[in-house]
């Protein structure tokens, strides 16, 4: 994934292949890419340790997913049952599900747990290939609550080899059990929540859904320049069945937009002609049985699309990325060059990480391997050929033969 247009579309032909590679690491870092015969020479006289390996891979950067809600208690299985019955996913939430059921449960679960359910999750996408994930809080929807959500993502770090980037996401919804306006809830955010983010640096992105079940254009306003002023970099959960958040996102210059699914031309011009990442979430399109993120016209219009697979109990319980970017791939006709970009190089920028997602020397030594001598097989097989190897900062984390 090097040297690969920064925006728009991606013709797989512009994929550098090196064949017969070797990478050289050092501090968790690459040091140098090339070929294998000119490495092994330079490790050999400097006494690097080598591994080789016999048999033949595809080593691809470890991939990234820029949009996860790995931090939450107990399932929404019941939603999912009653969705394909027939309930629609607001109508659900408009009846006190969705959402508002994993606050309850999330509410009652204590920090140390959620630390735990979130590290084991963060390591079954290690062995996806997953070598950095963000995580979103937004199932506390209260400033202690939010809090301890943020802390066990924390502590949660600290307990995986996958790396995790935490987001303040208080703007889920309008908490049901709150007295008073969105615009008083948002002001307590604001005053009690973002001060004690930046002081124990508990994240650095913020984030708000807008949507009719959650927050509209205007009331969000306050939030997001608040946020802004306290230099967090925005993300917004935009245009997923109604538009509105992209235009909110292009205003504030967030990040990303993510979602997507009911952009219409308009939103698609203003996104593509952006700095703001658009972000599809292709889980929360098969999870909820809905159209796909328009990710084709964005790219042919010069914008950058990343993939995430936004794994949360409700609209994307699947939490397989590569399974889900590849049916992208397939329904929304991307080339396999743009959805692996999407994965790593363009995941990265949309999580704002300078080193990571491209196998270059100075970028983080975190690849992924797949036993195939051709890298079309890796989607070709939808997400069914596993890797076959993790390595995480230089080191090995994961092996399909330890297992
Ligand atoms: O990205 N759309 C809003 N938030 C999540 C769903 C969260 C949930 O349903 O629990 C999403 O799809
Ligand atoms: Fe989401």
């Amino acid at each position: 994934m090097t040297g690969l247009p920064e925006r728009g579309a991606v013709r797989d032909e512009q994929l550098l292949i090196q064949e017969n590679a070797g990478i050289i690491t050092e501090n968790g870092l690459i040091r140098e890419t090339g070929t294998h015969e000119e490495l092994l020479e330079k490790a050999r006289q400097e006494n690097v340790e080598i591994n080789l390996l016999e048999r033949e891979y595809v080593v691809l950067p470890g991939f990234i997913d820029s949009h996860t809600h790995i931090c939450f208690g107990g399932s929404r299985a019941r939603d999912y049952a009653m969705r394909n019955a027939g309930k629609s996913y607001l109508e659900i939430a408009r009846a006190g599900g969705g959402i508002w059921d994993t606050v309850t449960k999330t509410r009652e679960a204590s920090e140390e747990e959620l630390a735990k359910l979130t590290a084991r999750r963060a390591n079954e996408l290690l062995q996806r290939g997953i070598t950095t994930a963000e995580v979103k809080s937004g199932y506390g929807l209260s400033v202690n609550q939010e809090l301890k959500m943020l802390r066990a993502i924390r502590t949660a770090a600290e307990n995986t080899a996958c790396t995790l980037v935490p987001t303040c996401l208080a703007a889920h919804m309008v908490p049901r059990d709150y007295d008073g306006t969105p615009e008083e809830y948002l002001r307590e955010i604001i005053d009690h929540l973002f001060p004690v983010i930046k002081s124990e640096g508990l994240a650095r992105r913020v984030d708000a859904f807008i949507e009719e079940s959650a927050f509209t254009s205007e009331n969000i306003q306050p939030y997001f320049k608040r946020a802004a002023e306290m230099g967090f970099d925005i993300t917004v959960h935009a245009d997923q069945f109604h538009t509105g958040g992209s235009e909110v996102a292009v205003e504030f210059r967030a990040v990303s937009a993510d979602h997507l699914e009911a952009s219409g031309e308009q939103e698609i011009s203003m996104l593509a002609g952006s700095d703001t990442i658009a972000t599809a979430l292709p889980g929360a399109s098969v999870g909820l049985g809905m159209a796909f993120t328009p990710a084709r016209q964005i790219l042919d219009e010069g914008g950058v699309v990343a993939i995430a697979s936004d794994w949360n109990p409700g609209s994307a319980p699947m939490g397989d990325l590569l399974t889900q970017a590849s049916l992208l791939g397939t329904f929304g006709k991307l080339s396999n060059a743009e959805v692996l970009a999407g994965i790593t190089e363009r995941a990265a920028k949309a999580l704002r990480l300078e080193k990571a997602g491209r196998l270059e020397a100075g970028y983080m030594a975190d690849m992924v391997l797949f036993e195939t001598s051709d890298f079309n097989d890796i989607l070709y097989r939808q997400g069914q050929l596993k890797p076959a190897m993790v390595i995480k900062k230089g080191k090995k984390v994961y092996s399909i033969h330890d297992v």
